[in-house]
């Protein structure tokens, strides 16, 4: 793997902003020496105006608006989160998508609007388990993808997060054969698209732990993790960043 892989903690809806300075402090303690991984904190908006990380730590958003100011009331603009000295923000999480309603073409403003703002959206797709056991896993990779990044000619500072929906805070990881065939489909649809396949990061998401992280990360064609549930602890979190921190040095 030639790129830096990518360790993202998505805290969801959990931290206050007293803790972040904290919480951010004792993650950054833990694995200050690492070389070889970029890492994302994503904690509430509420915590993005504490965050103060410099590279290789990152701060995210898990969320945003497209239109840039108006009458949206409980949105939070791009340039909003800019000034927060955000880089990254998350897109089209499943929860988004199934618990709030968010569509693909919702999604699409947002890749959209972050990219032309020049932040790096971190774009969510995944099946649900019953588009799997339909067998439609590849075609909802595809569908969410191309409407995703519709009208985009070039999505080189985009990165992918492939979460199946039924591994996502359920503790059942996708096997390492189902994370392959995955990110070996998204590679191959963003390669024909796009003509870039590799080099976009593409990250796998759903129960990543400090016990499976060394296995996944080994798996071809991930390129780092997006992390609920352990992210939210300091010692799994920066567990999960060392192992995939080791790997990466073992492959130089
Ligand atoms: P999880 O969440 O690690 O708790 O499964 C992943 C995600 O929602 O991004």
């Amino acid at each position: 793997m030639k790129k830096m892989p990518i360790v993202a903690g998505n805290w969801k809806m959990n931290k206050l902003p007293s803790e972040v300075i904290s919480f951010v402090d004792e993650v950054t303690k833990l694995v200050l020496d690492i070389r070889s991984v970029s890492v994302i904190f994503a904690p509430p908006f509420t915590g993005l105006f504490e965050m103060n990380v410099k590279p290789p730590f990152y701060a995210a958003a898990q969320n945003c608006h497209w239109e840039e100011s108006g009458a949206f009331t409980g949105e939070i603009s791009i340039p909003m989160i800019k000034d927060c000295g955000v880089d990254y923000v998350i897109v089209g999480h499943s929860e988004r998508r199934h618990v709030f309603g968010e569509t693909d073409e919702w999604i699409n403003n947002k890749v959209r609007g972050l990219l032309s703002y020049g932040l790096n959206p971190i774009l969510c797709i995944g099946e649900t388990i019953d588009e799997r056991k339909s067998g439609e896993t590849a075609l909802v990779l595809k569908d969410q993808l191309e409407k995703g990044f519709d009208s985009i000619d070039n999505i080189r500072d985009c990165i992918i997060a492939y979460e199946p929906v039924w591994a996502i805070g359920t503790g059942v990881t996708a096997t390492i054969e189902q994370v392959q065939i995955a990110h070996t489909v998204i590679r191959e649809i963003i390669g024909k698209n796009y003509g870039i396949g590799n080099d976009v990061h593409i990250l796998y998401g759903g129960s990543v732990n400090s016990d499976n992280a060394k296995d996944l990360i080994q798996t071809k064609g991930v390129d780092g993790f997006l992390i609920g549930g352990a992210s939210l602890d300091a010692n799994s979190f920066a567990s999960v960043i060392r192992t995939v921190e080791e790997v990466q040095e073992n492959r130089k």
